[in-house]
């Protein structure tokens, strides 16, 4: 019946497989430069995952006893009441007390037990001490703002907060209080080597503390099924020693975003960011660009865009964020299913169509968007611990205009609007 069915829509299937063949090699291809990155919930340099160790050692200690002690009984059961052995009537008799308030009551206080330790764990583990470090994550389709309360911009170059997308800056050895919540559904944050699970809510804040001991870089994945691009909705969290998390702090307080030199690719980039094209599309309508006028909060922030070595949400890394920018600029959702940025290639309507010089140029302002060097948290990692699985830089130049544009050009995915 099956075969029946297939057969007779056999050419739709056919198409069908390969163009999803080749959008899988083409994300295959996307996933080769993303670094390897441990995840582990039982990382002990964070001070959460050791409070949770200690829940899951009384757990596996308490399941370890209870298997060695039930198929002990089973064994020496078996054994000493063979047949074979037995050849006499067994002794008849009915219930046994002592057994049966044993059976009843050690799991109680088993239970017990793991509940108080639990309980005396969310204790510890859910409030928010008041030396700790405050930090907001800001969840939406399918992106992360990370916004820092104690870090205000420099009255001189702006105003706002301190504000990065997708990558996370934490000091280490400080308790930080993650601030959660979401701009339209629910979304999860997880950073497993930091400890802590949260749900981020629209309308809902919810705080509770991450640590580590460790400086280095660590994966964040997004943990609820969000939409079409939840897979790619992904961070990365950089713990710096502290005194280099002080200068960054420091120097993107005061950080003013550059003024691209006149005739330059860069001011062609800046004035289609900053007016749209046509009088539409403006980029500054969805992003904030610290120092600008640029102050939209649909989007994730572009201030520190060209330090960035993560674009589309960790969806692409390191030699992966040049090799895709123009081909992002041009129309995300074809590259990333479900992304809400609009299309510039004339397939948005309302929104105007980009030349490929023009795009270049957009992409060549955002990469100017630099933290001066002494504020560059991942040169900072890369120094603080040799062999960092840490993300190769953007290239400093435009990349050349993608000769694949034309092949990707006519692919209109679900997700797209
Ligand atoms: Cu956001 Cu899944």
């Amino acid at each position: 019946m099956l075969n029946m069915v297939f057969r007779r829509h056999s050419a739709r299937p056919r198409a069908a497989v390969s163009l999803g063949l080749g959008t899988w090699l083409l994300m295959a291809a996307a996933q080769a430069q993303q670094v390897k990155q441990t995840l582990n919930a039982l990382d002990s340099s964070s001070g959460y995952n050791r409070e949770a160790g200690v829940l899951v050692a009384w757990g596996l200690a308490f399941a370890v006893i209870i298997f060695i002690g039930v198929s002990g009984a089973l064994f020496y059961t078996v054994q000493k009441f063979r047949e074979d052995k037995n050849t006499a009537e067994p002794a008849q008799f009915h219930g046994n007390n002592r057994l049966e308030i044993a059976l009843v009551g050690v799991p109680v206080l088993i239970v017990m037990v793991l509940a108080l330790l639990t309980v005396r764990a969310m204790a510890r583990l859910n409030p928010t001490q008041a030396n700790s470090y405050p930090v907001s994550a800001v969840a939406a389709q399918f992106y992360w703002n990370f916004e820092y309360p104690n870090a205000k911009v420099d009255a001189a170059v702006g105003n706002g907060l301190v504000t990065n997308g997708n990558e996370l800056i934490v000091p280490v050895s400080t308790k930080v209080a993650v601030t959660a919540t979401s701009r339209d559904v629910i979304h999860g944050f997880w950073a497993p080597n930091l400890g802590g699970q949260r749900d981020a809510i629209p309308s809902v804040k919810k705080t509770w503390q991450i640590d580590t001991d460790k400086p280095g870089v660590y994966q964040g994945n997004c943990t609820l099924l969000c939409g079409a691009s939840h897979a790619n909705m992904r961070f990365k969290i950089v713990a710096l020693p502290q005194a280099d998390y002080q200068q960054f702090v420091s120097v993107a307080q005061t950080y003013k975003a550059p003024t691209p030199a006149a005739g330059s690719p860069e001011q062609l980039g800046y004035n289609i960011f900053m007016n749209g094209k046509g009088g539409s599309g403006a980029c500054a309508g969805c992003h904030r660009v610290q120092g600008t006028g640029a102050a939209g909060q649909a989007g994730p922030d572009l201030s520190f865009f060209g330090s960035r070595r993560t674009l589309g949400a960790g969806m692409w890394e390191g030699a992966d964020v040049d090799a895709n920018l123009h081909e992002w600029l041009k129309h995300s959702p074809v590259i990333k299913p479900g992304s809400v940025m609009p299309r510039y290639d004339g397939l948005t309507p309302n929104y105007p169509a980009l030349s490929d010089t023009e795009i270049d140029g957009v992409a060549a302002y955002i990469k100017s968007l630099r933290l001066p060097e002494t504020g560059n948290y991942w040169t900072k990692i890369t120094a603080a611990v040799p062999g960092a699985p840490v993300p190769a830089p953007q290239a400093a130049r435009i990349p050349p205009t993608p000769q694949t544009s034309a092949s990707v050009n006519g692919a209109t995915l679900p997700g797209g609007n």
